[in-house]
C-alpha cells in the first residue's frame, strides 16, 4: 500500500486515477481547491485543500507520503497555459525543500512532444488549432523542466494522442518517446487504462527520471 497525494482528483483524468488507486488499496489524499467539488467518499480517502501553484503548500501535503501525482490542467480555457508549466515548477520547488525525504512525483504530461514515424513530433502536424498547439508546447516546456531536474524523483506520463473516458481493459502498451498507435493507426487510451498505468508505475517504479507514454 502506498500513500498518495493527488492533485486533479476533481478532473477527468485525476478522477480516474483516484478511483484506480482506491480500488487497489492505496491511501489517497486528494489535494483540491474546492472540497465541495469532490463527490467521492471512501475510507482510504482524505480530502485536503491546496494549490499546486504554491510550493509551500506542495511541500506541506507531500511530506510523509510515498508519491505525489499531479493531473492538473485548466479545463478548456486559457487556465491551462497558466497551470501546466507553473505547476511543474511549483511541484519541483516544493518537493525539493523536503530533500532526501521527498516523495516521488508522477505528473500527467501531453502527447504533443512524442515522436511520430516520419521523424517529426505530434505537434508538427499541419492544421492543429492554435490553442491545442499552445497546450502541447506548455507540456513540452514542463517536460524540458523535469528533464533538467536530478534531485527530485520525477516521472512524466504522456497519454496517447486521444484520451477520453471509456473502458477499463487493464491492458496497454508503453514506449518512451514514440507515439503509440494501434493497428488502425490511431493513438488512443481510455482515461481508465491511463489510470491503471499510473497506479502500475506507483506499485512498480520503472520510469523514475524519465517520460513514458501509454496507448493501445
Ligand atoms: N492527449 C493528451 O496529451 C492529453 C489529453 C487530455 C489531457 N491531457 C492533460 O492531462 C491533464 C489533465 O487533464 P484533464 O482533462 O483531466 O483536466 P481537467 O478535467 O480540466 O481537470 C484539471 C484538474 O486540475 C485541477 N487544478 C487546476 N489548477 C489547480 C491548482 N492550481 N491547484 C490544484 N488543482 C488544480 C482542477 O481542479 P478544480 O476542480 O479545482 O478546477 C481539476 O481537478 C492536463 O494537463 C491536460 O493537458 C493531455
Amino acid at each position: 500500500m502506498s500513500t498518495i497525494a493527488l492533485y486533479g482528483a476533481t478532473g477527468t483524468i485525476g478522477g480516474r486515477i483516484l478511483d484506480e488507486a482506491l480500488r487497489r488499496g492505496h491511501q489517497v489524499t486528494a489535494v483540491v481547491r474546492d472540497p465541495a467539488k469532490l463527490t467521492t467518499s471512501h475510507p482510504a480517502l482524505t480530502v485536503t485543500t491546496g494549490d499546486v501553484l504554491d510550493p509551500a503548500s506542495v511541500a506541506a501535503v507531500a511530506e510523509g507520503t510515498d508519491v505525489v501525482v499531479s493531473a492538473v490542467g485548466g479545463g478548456d480555457g486559457p487556465g491551462h497555459l497558466a497551470t501546466i508549466k507553473p505547476a511543474a515548477e511549483s511541484l519541483v520547488a516544493g518537493l525539493r525543500t523536503l530533500g532526501a525525504a521527498a516523495p516521488r512525483l508522477i505528473a500527467v504530461g501531453g502527447a504533443g512532444s512524442l515522436r511520430t514515424p516520419d521523424g517529426k513530433q505530434v505537434w508538427d502536424a499541419e492544421g492543429l488549432p492554435e490553442f491545442l498547439l499552445q497546450i502541447m508546447h506548455a507540456h513540452g516546456d514542463a517536460l524540458d523542466l523535469y528533464r533538467s531536474v536530478s534531485d527530485v524523483r520525477w516521472t512524466n506520463l504522456s497519454p496517447a494522442a486521444t484520451i477520453a473516458p471509456g473502458e477499463r481493459t487493464g491492458t496497454y502498451r508503453t514506449a518512451t518517446d514514440d507515439l503509440i498507435t494501434d493497428a488502425a493507426g490511431e493513438s488512443r487510451i481510455s482515461a481508465e487504462d491511463y489510470a491503471v498505468a499510473v497506479v502500475d508505475e506507483i506499485e512498480r517504479p520503472r520510469h523514475i527520471g524519465e517520460r513514458f507514454t501509454v496507448g493501445y
